[in-house]
């Protein structure tokens, strides 16, 4: 269902970027095409070169080189793509994609994006509770973005409560779903 499926991921910086690297190896098993794009902050989480090598494209974070002035463009990303993962993804990547706050490559690339959104939150119990974040996801969801749950369980801070991103091959049946519907109901 996922030959030839060209997925954008985008990966911010959360405790659960790790576990972003077994989503893209997933994906590639399936035959997905897969580019990633890091914030600066998931860099410090998990290396571009596990996710250039998984998912066998040079990983995207900045606009422009300084050294040579090639460029990335986020247009070409968000029409390229099929399906936009933003896994996880952090309270504050969250907020700014509700507002429309475009300042790294990420956030112009999901501005830009004509496919399918699908965001997986990942934050402590309090942080995804709190009100901000709510109203935040909600209007995510109100754009016709796809918020997957953030499951009840032990949270790295050591707190237990919902803000644990889903599993990786729960993720992945998920988009898998999308594409088989998306399937069925097209002509
Ligand atoms: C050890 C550590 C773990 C963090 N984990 C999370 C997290 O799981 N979720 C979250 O929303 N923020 C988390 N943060 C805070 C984010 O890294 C911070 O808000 C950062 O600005 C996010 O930037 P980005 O959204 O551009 O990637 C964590 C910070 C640290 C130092």
């Amino acid at each position: 269902m996922l030959k030839g499926k060209r997925i954008l991921i985008g990966v911010t910086g959360g405790i659960a970027a790790y576990k972003t690297a077994t989503i893209i190896r997933l994906l590639v098993k399936e035959g997905a095409e897969v580019k990633v794009i890091m914030t600066e902050h998931a860099k410090a989480f998990i290396t571009p070169l596990t996710m250039a090598t998984l998912s066998k494209n040079p990983v995207l974070t900045e606009f422009f080189s300084p050294e040579n002035g090639s460029w990335n463009s986020h247009i070409e990303l968000g029409t390229w793509a099929d399906l936009f993962l933003i896994a996880p993804a952090t309270a504050n990547t969250i907020a700014k994609m509700a507002n429309g706050v475009a300042d790294n490559l990420l956030i112009t690339t999901y501005l830009s994006a004509r496919c399918k959104v699908f965001i997986a939150p990942s934050m402590d119990v309090d942080m995804l509770s709190h009100e901000a974040t709510v109203r935040n996801l909600g209007i995510l969801k109100s754009y016709g973005n796809h918020i997957l749950d953030a499951p009840s369980g032990e949270l790295a801070s050591g707190l237990t409560g919902k803000g644990r991103m889903s599993e990786p091959e729960d993720i992945v049946k998920v988009i898998s779903d999308y594409f088989s519907k998306k399937k069925t109901i097209s002509p």
